[in-house]
């Protein structure tokens, strides 16, 4: 992704319908997700790129928390639907949590963000997961015949 100057908004961070999978309840879950990451982008841009202060603090932590809830939502339905590559996916989303869980205790902690690092990582690695992985269980849940 093109490093992102002071006050720009970044065009590519938004739903887009490539990115359904075709499982009503978890491309909802996954557009949630998106806009809790451009209301992150949007903050930025009214804050002129300064991730600071409570604020943004507040922004992260919702975003940590609903990317919590939608991973264990999904892992259920998984579960439910004893999905085979379950353990697998489990291992993918502990990866992403300990990642935003550091990057949410730098914010509290005051520290300093690199915001292309961060839109790199959250953007790309959210889309590339919902993408290959969570396309992977919507087919297996299609060929198992759940709508
Ligand atoms: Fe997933
Ligand atoms: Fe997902």
């Amino acid at each position: 992704m093109a490093p992102l100057q002071k006050g720009q908004w970044n065009p590519q961070i938004g739903w887009n319908e490539g990115y359904a999978i075709g499982n009503a309840q978890l491309d909802e879950e996954h557009r949630k997700l998106v806009g809790l990451l451009v209301n992150l982008n949007d903050f930025l841009v009214a804050d002129g790129f300064v991730p600071s202060g409570e604020d943004f603090a507040t922004i992260v932590s919702y975003l940590v928390d609903y990317t919590k809830t939608h991973f264990t939502s999904e892992q259920s339905l998984m579960a439910k639907h004893a999905y085979p590559a379950l353990q697998d996916h489990i291992k993918l989303h502990a990866v992403f949590v300990a990642a935003v869980d550091g990057l949410s205790a730098k914010v509290k902690a005051g520290q300093t963000v690199d915001l292309n690092s961060l839109y790199d990582f959250l953007f790309d690695w959210l889309i590339d997961h919902i993408l290959h992985e969570d396309k992977k269980f919507a087919r297996y849940l299609r060929e198992k015949g759940v709508r």
